[in-house]
C-alpha cells in the first residue's frame, strides 16, 4: 500500500510520519519538496503530484494555521485551507484513493456549553474558520471516500507550545494572566496521528466508515485550567518556578484583543468516532502530562 502525506513537518504531520509508516510505503512531502510539487499556495499543480504517486491513501496535514494572520491574508488562507484540499480531493477520487483531512472546532460559532456534534450548524467567526469549513466541504464533495477529523487545541512535544510557554513565563514572572472563558480539550498531535492510523485501516476494510468525525482528547478545561495543570506538573517535577498554579490570574478573552475572534465553546462531542472505530479517547491530562515529562 502507498500513502501520500502532505504537511509532513507540521505538528500533526510529524507524528503522522511515525504512525503511518507501518501501514505501507510512505511518500511524505512538505511545501518545499523538490521532486514533487506540494506547495498549497499553487493548488492546481497538486493534481499532478497525486497522479504521479497514485497513492491508496492521501493524508493532508498541511494548512494555514495562523488564525490571526489569516485575517490579513484571506486569499492565501483560502488557497491553503480550501482550494488546495479540494484539488487534492478531486485527484484522490480520480486515482481511487481514500482522502484524510483535518478541520477544526473553529467552524462553529462557539455559543453555548454543549459539546458540538458533527450534525450541528456551523457558523465560523474568522477567516481561518470560514476557509477550513470551505475546505472540508470541498473534500467531502470531491472525494466520496474521505475521513475528515475536526479537532481542537492541538499541541505537540516538538517545537513550541502553550504548555512550554507557560513554564517559561512562570520561571520569569511572579504572576501570570490567562484567559478563563474559552473551553476545550488540549489534544496531542500523537493522539491525532495514532487515531488516524487506526481509522485509515478500518475505513480501507469498510468504506461505510468514511465521513466526518470530531476527534479530541477527553474532558474539558479552560486555558486558565490548562495553565494551572501545567504548573502543577512542573512543580511536582521539581522545576523552579516564580509563579505556581495559584499565581495564575484568570481574565476574560476581552483582556487580550486579537485580530481573529475565537469561539468560547470549543468542546467537541466524540461519540461518533468512538463508536465507529471502537476507540477510547484518553483524558486531555494524560497526553499533556506525557508531553511535559518529555520536556522537563
Ligand atoms: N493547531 C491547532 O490548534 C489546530 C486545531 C484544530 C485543527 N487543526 C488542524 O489540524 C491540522 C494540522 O495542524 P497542525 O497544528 O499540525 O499545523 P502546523 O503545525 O501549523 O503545520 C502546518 C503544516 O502546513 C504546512 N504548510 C504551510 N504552508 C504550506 C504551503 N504553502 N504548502 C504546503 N504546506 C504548507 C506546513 O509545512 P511546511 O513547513 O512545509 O510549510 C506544516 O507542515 C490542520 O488542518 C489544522 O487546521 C489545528
Amino acid at each position: 500500500m502507498k500513502i501520500l502525506l502532505f504537511g509532513k513537518g507540521g505538528q500533526v504531520g510529524w507524528e503522522l510520519q511515525r504512525s503511518l509508516a507501518p501501514l505501507g510505503e510512505l511518500v511524505a512531502l512538505s511545501s518545499g519538496s523538490a521532486d514533487l510539487h506540494a506547495d498549497f499556495s499553487r493548488p492546481e499543480a497538486l493534481a499532478a503530484t497525486v497522479e504521479a504517486v497514485r497513492p491508496d491513501v492521501i493524508v493532508n496535514a498541511a494548512a494555514h494555521t495562523g488564525v490571526d494572520k489569516a485575517e490579513s491574508e484571506p486569499e492565501l488562507a483560502r488557497a491553503l485551507n480550501a482550494t488546495a484540499p479540494g484539488v487534492v480531493a478531486a485527484a484522490a477520487q480520480r486515482v481511487g484513493a481514500l482522502m484524510v483531512h483535518y478541520s477544526t472546532d473553529y467552524v462553529f460559532d462557539g455559543s453555548g456549553e454543549r459539546p458540538w456534534q458533527e450534525s450541528d450548524a456551523t457558523g465560523p467567526l474568522s477567516v481561518y474558520g470560514r476557509t477550513k469549513l470551505e475546505g472540508e466541504q470541498l473534500v467531502a464533495e470531491h472525494c466520496a471516500r474521505h475521513l475528515i477529523f475536526r479537532t481542537s487545541w492541538v499541541y505537540a512535544a516538538r517545537g513550541g507550545n502553550f504548555a512550554k510557554t507557560m513554564v517559561r513565563l512562570a520561571k520569569e514572572r511572579e504572576r501570570l494572566t490567562v484567559i478563563d472563558d474559552q473551553f476545550g480539550a488540549p489534544t496531542g498531535a500523537e493522539l491525532l496521528a495514532d487515531v488516524t492510523a487506526h481509522a485509515v485501516r478500518d475505513t480501507l476494510r469498510d468504506a461505510s466508515k468514511a465521513g466526518l468525525y470530531h476527534l479530541a482528547a477527553g474532558g474539558v478545561t479552560s486555558w486558565h485550567g490548562y495553565a494551572q495543570f501545567v504548573l502543577e506538573r512542573a512543580q511536582a517535577a521539581g522545576v523552579a518556578l516564580k509563579a505556581g498554579p495559584q499565581q495564575v490570574d484568570a481574565v476574560p478573552t476581552s483582556a487580550f484583543p486579537t485580530p481573529a475572534r475565537r469561539p468560547a465553546n470549543s468542546r467537541l462531542n466524540t461519540d461518533k468516532l468512538s463508536q465507529a472505530f471502537g476507540l477510547q479517547l484518553p483524558p486531555w491530562q494524560s497526553g499533556v502530562a506525557r508531553m511535559l515529562t518529555e520536556t522537563f
